[in-house]
């Protein structure tokens, strides 16, 4: 199989980031992760691309242009894919035009419900009775996109923010994956 050269844009933690160099190092699996791109400087995320040998790039989203940047590390590793994981900022019409339906991200609610920040909080203050996550194709609206693959659970009388997001982030796990060998699937 010939694997699709990916970017992961990260900011934070890069559980994501790790469970997918994991999973891209099975033959099977549709995506080989040629470069990541981090928003932050401190991200621990990195720590995996050192980890795994993967070459990674800090962008100062603060500097003007630096959406070319951007697209010029991403035409020089002949990327084909990007998967968004924990990436903090909005991913410009210029990256969309450029890589359309394929652009992917994940996100901690069962969407269209609780696009944007602090979805936990806000399914609890809600009195949600489910929570989960989803993976969706990026367009220009925040959270908006194609649903690929959704996984939820019921949410408890005793659940708190904490609880949510670990439950959360276990399903992600599998998600994520999940939603990568839908979409290749039939190539
Ligand atoms: C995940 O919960 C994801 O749904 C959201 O940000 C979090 C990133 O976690 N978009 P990590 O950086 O992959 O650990």
């Amino acid at each position: 199989m010939v694997k699709k050269n990916t970017c992961v844009f990260i900011s934070g933690q890069g559980s994501n980031l790790k469970n997918l160099i994991l999973y891209s190092r099975d033959n099977n699996f549709p995506i080989k992760i040629c470069l990541v791109i981090s928003s932050n400087k401190k991200a621990k995320g990195l720590t995996y691309a050192k980890r795994f040998n993967i070459p990674y790039i800090y962008i100062d989203t603060q500097r003007q242009n630096y959406e070319n940047k951007i697209l010029f590390n991403l035409r020089k590793y002949k990327i084909s894919f990007i998967c968004l994981a924990g990436y903090m900022k909005i991913i410009s019409s210029n990256i969309l035009r450029n890589y359309k339906k394929k652009v992917i991200n994940i996100h901690p609610s069962l969407l269209p419900k609780f696009k944007g920040l602090n979805t936990y909080s806000r399914m609890l203050k809600n009195n949600e009775k489910k929570a989960g996550c989803t993976v969706h194709f990026v367009d220009e609206k925040l959270d908006n996109g194609i649903i690929i693959v959704q996984k939820s659970f019921f949410i408890n009388n005793n659940d708190d923010e904490i609880n949510l997001k670990s439950q959360t982030q276990k399903l992600e796990k599998k998600a994520y994956p999940q939603a990568i060998i839908q979409i290749f699937r039939n190539y």
